[in-house]
């Protein structure tokens, strides 16, 4: 079996853009108060989850310099899908004018992680280039009365191009994980909206968020010393900074997008990514580590070199 590369990246936003004075302004909340608490100051609303997902994924292809008929396999992460039936990645794939097969794959905002690691096993044979997007509308399920989660969740899309390799790659290594007795510390009912028990799940994000980076770094061979860039999941810069502290990477060394972005879920990661990876934080050869937990509860990790 053959490996992957990261061969493009992009990423959409809607143009929308909400503050924390335009929270204050309608909700019993403070500026001080969501930026102490979450290191968020504005996010973006606005637009489907396909649209999101059409707009990341055309400048993922046009950086890789491929074209729509190029891809070979189309993977959306999502939590929030645009209709019960079909899969979103049905209206992505026609928007985007894709000849392939593809799915959804909702592992909540450890979505991208999952999708990169069920992907890189997919990519070998007649799969040579794979669209793997990450896109949300979670302001669709917030509840905009509710301050504990009006704060936090938002909208948007990243994506990347997988092309497989022969030889290893550059997915060194992985972890899954998934503990489903934690599915009421985080959920929407259909049609509802998100509810959270904010603290258990700050609580338990560290711990999923360190455990599976360790075990991830070790089945790789890697120290986090190595890591020149550790993107986590942008929920909440506190648990940022914890899961960090703990795995000894400074914030010098982590990609960090949720004060603009707020939580997008399974987008956050490759929003992140690919922030740090236009800013020209990212040179040949240097070892990434993602990481992402969320609702299940799921958690993944990933070392990836960059070799784009
Ligand atoms: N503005 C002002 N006060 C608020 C707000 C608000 N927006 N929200 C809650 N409060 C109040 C609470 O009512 C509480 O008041 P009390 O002490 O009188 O009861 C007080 O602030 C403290 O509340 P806590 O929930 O203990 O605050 P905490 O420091 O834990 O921060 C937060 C809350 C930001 C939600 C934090 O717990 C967190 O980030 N948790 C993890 C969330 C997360 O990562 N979710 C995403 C998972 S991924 C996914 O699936 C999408």
């Amino acid at each position: 079996m053959g490996g992957i590369r990261i061969v493009g990246w992009g990423t959409a936003l809607p143009d929308k853009v909400i503050t924390n004075a335009d929270l204050e302004a309608r909700l019993d909340t403070t500026d001080e108060w969501i930026t102490e608490r979450s290191g968020i100051r504005e996010r973006r609303v606005g637009g489907t989850t396909t649209e999101l997902a059409v707009g990341a994924g055309r400048a993922a292809l046009a950086k890789a310099g491929l074209e729509p008929t190029n891809v070979d396999l189309l993977v959306l992460a999502t939590t929030t899908p645009d209709q019960a039936v079909p899969a979103t990645s049905a209206a992505v794939s026609h928007e985007l004018g894709l000849h392939c097969g593809g799915f959804d794959l909702n592992a909540a905002c450890a979505g991208f992680v999952y999708s990169l690691v069920a992907a890189s096993g997919m990519a070998t044979g007649h799969i040579r280039n794979v669209l793997l997007i990450g896109s949300e509308t979670l302001s669709r399920v917030t509840d905009w009365e509710d301050r504990s989660t009006a704060v936090l969740f938002a909208d948007g899309a990243g994506a990347v191009v997988l092309q497989a390799v022969e030889g290893p790659g550059d997915l060194l290594g992985w972890d899954l994980g998934l503990d489903g007795s934690l599915r009421p510390i985080l959920y929407a009912d259909l049609g509802g909206f998100i509810v959270m028990e904010g603290r258990e799940v700050f609580r338990r994000a560290v711990r999923a968020t360190v455990e599976s980076a360790t075990q991830a770094l070790r089945r790789s061979g890697v120290s986090a010393d190595e890591i020149a860039l550790f993107v986590p999941h942008q929920a909440n810069i506190r648990i940022i900074d914890a899961a960090g502290q703990r795995l000894g990477i400074p914030r010098e060394r982590t990609a960090v997008v949720l004060d603009r972005t707020g939580n997008t879920s399974s987008a956050s990661i490759p929003l992140a990514l690919a922030d740090a990876a236009d800013a020209g934080r990212l040179s040949p050869g240097d070892l990434v580590l993602l990481s992402g937990f969320g609702a299940g509860m799921t958690w993944a990790s990933a070392v990836v070199r960059w070799s784009a």
